[in-house]
């Protein structure tokens, strides 16, 4: 994905990152675009978004949250922008069908028509949380509850799984023209993330991978 984006941008491109967390992919790109905005509902993500863009300098970042209108306040104001980033497990964590149509639409109004892009990647439903769909008796397919140790407790968390024939079909709908489905990666995030080798590998399986066994399933959209 920091490849792609290397490519989509240039040093005047304007950026929108839709369920930035606490700034994984954004921090990464200061000093790379010429107007950025992190956009998220978590106030915690947000508050360490705040103070890690603070600890490097970043004040022209904006960061729009935790409110919904947050983002079309800013749209209104500052205008569409080049690129919308909704990576790793964001539209995942909407689980409602109706809020994830919603989120795509702010999405897309916030993307200029024609030249923008979108970046959305998704969880695949043949590689993830298989033992908690064998769980999900009579659930909707691909939607699954899990927990996640955080802060050394327990925390119960709602998931949809995606193929790539549901990701092409809410897209559609939501508007977008679906350009292009990938692999993110073959191998979870956590090991590239944490292992050099475990990068290597990747970089030379996720290109010759079949979408149905990516680990998370990207699409790159215009509107
Ligand atoms: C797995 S994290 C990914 C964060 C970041 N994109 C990254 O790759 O590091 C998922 C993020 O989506 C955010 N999120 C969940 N529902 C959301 C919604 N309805 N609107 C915006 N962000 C949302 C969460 O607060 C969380 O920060």
């Amino acid at each position: 994905m920091a490849r792609r984006l290397a490519q989509l941008l240039t040093p005047e491109s304007s950026l929108l990152d839709f369920g930035c967390g606490s700034g994984r992919y954004l921090l990464s790109l200061q000093g790379r675009v010429g107007r950025a905005a992190g956009y998220d509902i978590s106030p915690a993500a947000l508050a360490l978004l705040r103070a890690r863009a603070a600890a490097r300098g970043w004040d022209e970042l904006s960061i729009l949250g935790p409110e919904t209108a947050a983002l079309p306040q800013y749209v209104a104001q500052r205008g569409q922008v080049d690129l919308v980033l909704c990576l790793f497990g964001v539209l995942a964590h909407i689980t409602s069908p109706v809020a994830r149509a919603e989120a795509l639409e702010r999405m897309r109004l916030a993307l200029k028509p024609g030249s923008g892009r979108l970046l959305l990647s998704v969880p695949n439903i043949r590689r993830r949380f298989r033992q908690e769909q064998r769980q999900m008796n009579g659930a909707a397919p691909g939607f699954v509850r899990y927990r996640r140790r955080i802060n050394g407790g327990s925390v119960p968390l709602n998931y949809q799984l995606f193929d790539a024939e549901r990701l092409r079909r809410e897209l559609t709908e939501a508007g977008f023209l679906v350009r292009r489905l990938g692999c993110e990666s073959v191998l979870p995030e956590s090991w590239i993330v944490n292992g050099p080798a475990a990068r290597h590998v990747d970089g030379i399986l996720t290109p010759i991978c079949p979408l149905r066994w990516c680990y998370g399933i990207y699409a790159e959209a215009s509107c």
